[in-house]
């Protein structure tokens, strides 16, 4: 080849085609290791690690002095032959024939000593170069793509909500209050209110974006700003939607262990916690769930909302994701379905994930009655005249209808077994922290 550079440029993740081949690689440097006259470069380049070896005798000896200088996350890129190495993480090394700086890198604040957490979120923009994020973040990826595959492929078209909203669909208490012109607007809680909409014009839909609470909880579980998917399904009720739920759980799951094995493993994953996670999952009433945690020695009166500390115990009592479904309309949304025969309890239900990690989804069948709607909205404070758009979808062809919420840094969480949803989201908002 006349000009050396002209070799094909490859990502990491391609790089078992080429073995015995030349190729450019461009990445950074994560750390080196030398004996004088050999270099083990750790290079990545996001989407693999490989070690690529230079050899002093075999690149031009000013190549050599660059490649000898080089720091934690330098930028820079390699002319090298791609070899089999059983003996390294991911199957290949790289014999390096020529090598050139892109940027320097002075002083990278993230060395291989151990860093507090908080160190860590301050330089978030950094810290997602690391190992761990990268099997976190691509295993999100999988999870969103994979609950996309799958609403897709049984009868659901994708129809997004809004995000500056008029009115509050989770209680007032947690919205994010913005200037819109000479008037007000709120960050959206939920697209759900939109989506019952969507549903009513398509049957089947779901919207999946960003939503908002401005919780002034500081929880392992609460972000301020999550990702939420919510599909909405006419003419199904309370038991159809818990069947969707857990057959698109079920395959997001099984997705990860197929396409995210070497990630599960970064993160050291229990894969067994995971194998069992199949359709159906248990269903609980909340008055069993009750009865469950007076059991468990817990305090706990019938009409109170569970805490934290309760969805743990209910969700470790079992190996899958359980349903608590009936909880008493006190403690839920205004519009939920009250139960015809037990007006006090709803057609809701929450998901409970295993091994602690709580409420992964919430959902309801809807009240499609319009005079007990325009009650029920009185009866929480709300202003009606708000609502009067939503109410429309109960004058015009009302149907039974009902549809969830899944949170998408909760369920991360869950299926990285990682403590703390602030690392299951690129940037996380909490009460805490805006920056970066
Ligand atoms: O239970 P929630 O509040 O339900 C709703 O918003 C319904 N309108 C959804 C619907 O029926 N379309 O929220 C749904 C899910 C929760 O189960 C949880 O996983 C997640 O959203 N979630 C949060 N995740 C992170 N931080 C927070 N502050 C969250 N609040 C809710
Ligand atoms: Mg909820």
């Amino acid at each position: 080849m006349e000009n050396v550079w002209d070799y094909p440029y490859v990502m990491l993740e391609n790089i078992g085609q080429y073995v015995g081949k030349k190729v450019v690689i461009k990445g950074w440097l994560r750390k080196m290791r030398s004996s004088g006259k050999i270099l083990f470069l750790q290079m990545r380049d996001g989407t693999s690690t490989i070690q690529a070896v230079v050899v002093k005798a075999e690149i031009p000896e000013e190549e050599f002095q660059v490649a000898k200088k080089l720091t934690q996350e330098s930028s820079f890129e390699i002319v090298g032959l791609v070899r089999e190495e059983s003996r390294s993480a991911c199957g290949y090394e790289l014999s390096v024939e020529h090598l050139r700086l892109i940027s320097g890198s002075v002083d990278y604040p993230i060395t291989p000593k151990e860093h507090g957490v908080d160190f860590l979120m301050d330089v978030r923009h950094l810290w997602l170069r690391s190992m761990r994020q990268h099997a976190i973040l691509r295993i999100r990826a999988e999870i969103m793509r994979s609950i996309c595959e799958w609403l897709d492929g049984n009868g659901f078209l994708r129809v997004d909500s809004p995000i500056l909203t008029p009115s509050a669909c989770e209680g007032t208490s947690t919205l994010f209050e913005t200037d819109y012109f000479d008037d007000k607007a709120y960050l959206t809680q939920s697209g759900q209110l939109y989506g019952e909409a969507s549903a009513m014009a398509f049957g089947k839909i779901y919207c999946f974006g960003p939503t908002f609470r401005a919780e002034k909880s500081k929880t392992r579980r609460h972000l301020t700003e999550f990702w939420m998917v919510e599909p909405e399904m006419a003419f199904t009720d309370l038991d159809g939607c818990l069947e969707v739920q857990e057959q698109m759980i079920s395959h997001v799951v099984a997705n990860v262990l197929k396409n995210r094995q070497p990630e599960l493993k970064t993160l050291g994953r229990d894969l067994a916690k995971l194998e069992c996670i199949k359709a159906p999952f248990p269903r609980l009433s909340y008055d069993e769930a009750v009865e469950l945690l007076q059991k468990a020695g817990q305090e706990f009166t019938w009409g109170d909302d569970f805490g934290a500390p309760h969805e743990t115990i209910i969700g470790q009592s079992f190996d899958r994701p359980v349903f608590v479904h009936h909880y008493p309309c006190s403690c839920k949304a205004f519009y939920m379905k009250p139960e015809p025969d037990r007006p006090e309890v709803c057609r809701s239900a929450d998901l409970l994930a295993p091994e602690g990690y709580g409420e992964i989804t919430g959902g309801s069948q809807r009240i499609d009655d319009l005079a007990l709607l325009e009650s029920r909205i009185k009866e929480n404070g709300l202003p009606l005249e708000a609502y009067q758009w939503y109410l429309d979808l109960r004058r015009y062809g009302s149907v039974p209808h009902s549809g969830f919420g899944l949170g998408i840094e909760r369920t991360v969480a869950w299926i990285c077994g990682i403590e703390h949803v602030r690392e299951a989201i690129p940037y996380a908002r909490t009460m805490g922290r805006l920056n970066p």
